[in-house]
């Protein structure tokens, strides 16, 4: 299918005002996720209450499905949450450590994923080193994962690097040990295609923050239908409850599918919001995102590298997601600047992040290179 990716520009109005390149923070506002927010503020006004019943709840169902159709799972496997923090805490809930007490993580996992094991002394939370700057050699897990393990919980696209990891290698070797593999997907779902059900993953949390262009306030969790029974959460609330509107405060049965984990009532604009940009990842499709998010990198690295740039990106492009990493000296200084002059990247320590996106477009890869250029002059860059 060709994609008239010039029409899809033209949904994200904010990259006409600047040069956005950005995405692994904050995916940009589409026409569409704007107008789903106002329907959702008249149906407040208009209906109160009764919204809920008459769209919200419906509204709520259609993005599940929505989630399920992107990652290849059901309806029934999908949990709609605040965000990654929150579903990881339902999930952690559940887990009985008392006869598994090991998790196995890695360093370059996004840090919320660690602090929640290291936050039960009850867990042996295992964190591995990076085998270099980009990424952490299936070896490592493999040599880490034993029958006392309960979880593999890492991420599939390193915030950190973009390297994409090999999850159905990490789903063999936790399955083999009798562990779940836990993936954190936030940098994942939406640019790089993946199908939960052929990967082997047991649960995977993305939210709409960045590649999913649905805004802050929603995470999306798949768990695999075959694990979901024997996961009871603690964190918990009504929405989880099988029966929840006999507001039985005697018992607690929980609901046969995924939305035993969602506990509180959701955050209603953050859905129809959301909603909004899984539509627009779907109908684009995420293979084809992926080409076009892969070009744009490939373009970008190669003006970079000829200007001389040093870059701490993954030797196979296969393996690079769409986030470039340019080391840098003075990251603050060097986004400040940039921000000055009307273009958006990121930074970490020791670098500044660059991620075009399917609505990105080559010019807006030279207009940083250059500016880069310029604010970091010849003698430090090759120093
Ligand atoms: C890989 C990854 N996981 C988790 C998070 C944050 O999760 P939360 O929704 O809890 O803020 C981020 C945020 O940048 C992230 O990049």
């Amino acid at each position: 299918m060709s994609v008239d990716w010039a029409a899809w520009r033209r949904e994200f109005p904010g990259l006409e005002m600047r040069t956005y390149l950005n995405t692994v923070s904050l995916g940009q506002l589409s026409r569409r996720s704007r107008a789903a927010v106002n329907t959702f503020l008249d149906l407040w006004t208009e209906l109160g209450a009764s919204a809920w019943y008459a769209h919200w709840l419906e509204e709520i169902t259609e993005t599940r499905k929505e989630f399920a159709r992107l990652i290849g799972a059901s309806e029934d496997e999908v949990a709609i949450l605040p965000n990654v923090s929150s579903a990881l805490a339902a999930i952690s809930s559940s887990l009985d450590f008392s006869r598994r007490s090991k998790v196995v993580c890695c360093e370059l996992d996004f840090p919320t994923l660690t602090h929640h094991f290291l936050a039960r002394p009850e867990v042996e939370t295992v964190i591995l080193e990076a085998a270099d700057p980009m990424h952490v050699a299936i070896e490592a897990f493999q040599s880490a994962v034993d029958s006392k393990t309960a979880v593999i919980a890492t991420s599939r696209v390193y915030y950190t690097t973009g390297y994409i990891q090999d999850v159905v290698a990490l789903a063999e070797i936790a399955h083999k040990q009798g562990a779940l593999l836990l993936v954190d997907d936030y940098q994942g779902t939406g640019q790089v295609p993946i199908n939960v059900k052929e990967a082997g993953v047991d649960v995977l949390i993305s939210g709409g923050l960045k590649w999913l262009i649905g805004g802050p306030g929603i995470a999306y969790m798949y768990v695999s239908r075959d694990r979901i029974p024997a996961l009871e959460p603690h964190v918990t609330g009504w929405f989880s409850h099988a029966r929840q509107f006999d507001f039985d405060p005697f018992q607690l049965e929980y609901r046969a599918d995924a939305r035993r984990f969602e506990a509180g009532t959701p955050s209603v604009a953050a859905v129809y919001a959301g909603r909004a940009g899984l539509q627009i990842i779907n109908e684009i499709g995420s293979g084809n995102i992926r080409q076009r998010t892969a070009a744009l990198n490939t373009d970008l690295v190669s003006r970079l590298r000829a200007r001389g740039f040093r870059l701490r990106i993954p030797e196979d492009p296969e393996r690079q997601a769409g986030i470039t990493i340019v080391e840098a000296d003075d990251p603050m200084r060097i986004t400040r600047t940039l921000a000055e002059r009307n273009i958006v990247v990121d930074k970490r320590p020791g670098a500044v992040r660059i991620s075009p996106y399917f609505y990105n477009v080559e010019e807006e890869n030279e207009i940083i290179v250059e500016a880069l250029e310029e604010i970091v002059g010849e003698r430090k860059r090759l120093s």
